[in-house]
């Protein structure tokens, strides 16, 4: 049985049903979430390009002066991390860009849009899971690694696994390999229910995507009119969470694992958390798992921020 079937049955069979949120990025997931980063209600995406407009030469000032790697987890599409690259190639120091994505899709997307922009990067795409890619560069010669970790990724992880993300993280780099974290901040609770319920319903249809590609890629039977998108924030966590709720009692059949699954009226599938961190947060954080806050920016809204972590 494949990963993402299993995947699937398990978050269906769970006593609080969920979908992960890496299954959404398949072609279309792909196209929507571009839509999204378009959306005047999603601050995140102009936020942190405007960082790196500013600040890309004074961040790649941190990164070592010779021969190193730079290992993107789930880049997408790459557009904010060109500049990044950008400012890199000026250094004149010598550098391979690995970006990492389990959309082969988008890794195809990314590298048209560099090798046009950027003729010079050397650039290697791995179609792995974040960890699979880590392991994968670790069994490569030792040099010095900067992980880059933006977008406000890290905030898929929810308050109480994110420790299990950061400890494998940390165990995957050296002392002195760099991880610049992109992160969203907490915020007015009204400007953050507004990025994840935007006028034109993208991010529904975002969220939709994942019953979509389980008819299509499982021959699953959910019928979309009998669910509705809902979206809520809690800011002591600082997790925004969507969920896709059965509007009526139903039972929905999936053919891979030869199974139905059955839906109370108004049960829900949670399917995506974008947790958001107070200065605080990150700081206990980064000390938990043996890193140094090295450098911080920030936009000029002070919206999101981008820091520079050390492995000690
Ligand atoms: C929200 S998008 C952000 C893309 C990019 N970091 C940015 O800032 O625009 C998340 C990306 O991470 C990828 N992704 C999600 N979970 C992943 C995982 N566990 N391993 C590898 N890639 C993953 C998705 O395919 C998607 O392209």
């Amino acid at each position: 049985m494949n990963q993402y079937l299993q995947d699937v049955i398990k978050g269906l069979k769970s006593e609080d049903k969920y979908l992960l949120s890496r299954y959404f990025y398949n072609e279309e997931g792909d196209r929507l979430f571009q839509e999204i980063m378009e959306l005047d209600e999603y601050y995140l995406t102009r936020a942190e390009k405007e960082i790196f407009q500013i600040h890309a030469a004074d961040i790649c000032a941190e990164f070592p002066s010779n021969n190193y790697r730079i290992a993107e987890l789930g880049a997408g599409d790459g557009t904010k991390t060109r500049y990044l690259l950008e400012a890199a190639l000026k250094a004149k120091s010598k550098f391979e860009y690995f970006p990492i994505d389990i959309s082969p899709n988008v890794l195809n997307i990314l590298k048209a849009k560099l090798e046009k922009a950027l003729p010079s990067l050397k650039i290697k795409g791995l179609a792995q899971e974040y960890f699979e890619a880590l392991s994968t560069l670790a069994q490569l010669s030792d040099i010095p690694l900067v992980v880059l970790f933006l977008g406000s990724n890290i905030g898929n992880f929810r308050r109480d696994n994110v420790d299990t993300f950061i400890a494998k993280l940390s165990d995957s780099l050296r002392p002195g390999d760099l991880f610049l974290l992109g992160v969203d901040k907490k915020k007015d609770p009204n400007r953050i229910l507004a990025a994840y319920n935007d006028s034109r319903g993208i991010t529904a249809a975002f969220n939709f995507n994942s019953l979509k590609r389980i008819n299509a890629d499982l021959g699953g039977n959910f019928d979309l009119q009998k669910f509705s998108y809902y979206n809520n924030y809690d800011p002591h966590s600082g997790e925004s969470r969507s969920y896709l709720i059965s509007k009526e009692e139903q039972e929905v059949f999936i053919k891979a694992a030869n199974q139905s699954f059955h839906f109370e009226a108004h049960e829900a599938i949670h399917t995506e958390t974008s947790r958001k961190y107070g200065a605080s947060d990150l700081q206990k954080l980064a000390s938990r798992h043996g890193f140094k806050i090295k450098r911080e920016f920030s936009d000029e809204q002070k919206l999101f921020r981008n820091q520079i972590w050390e492995k000690i």
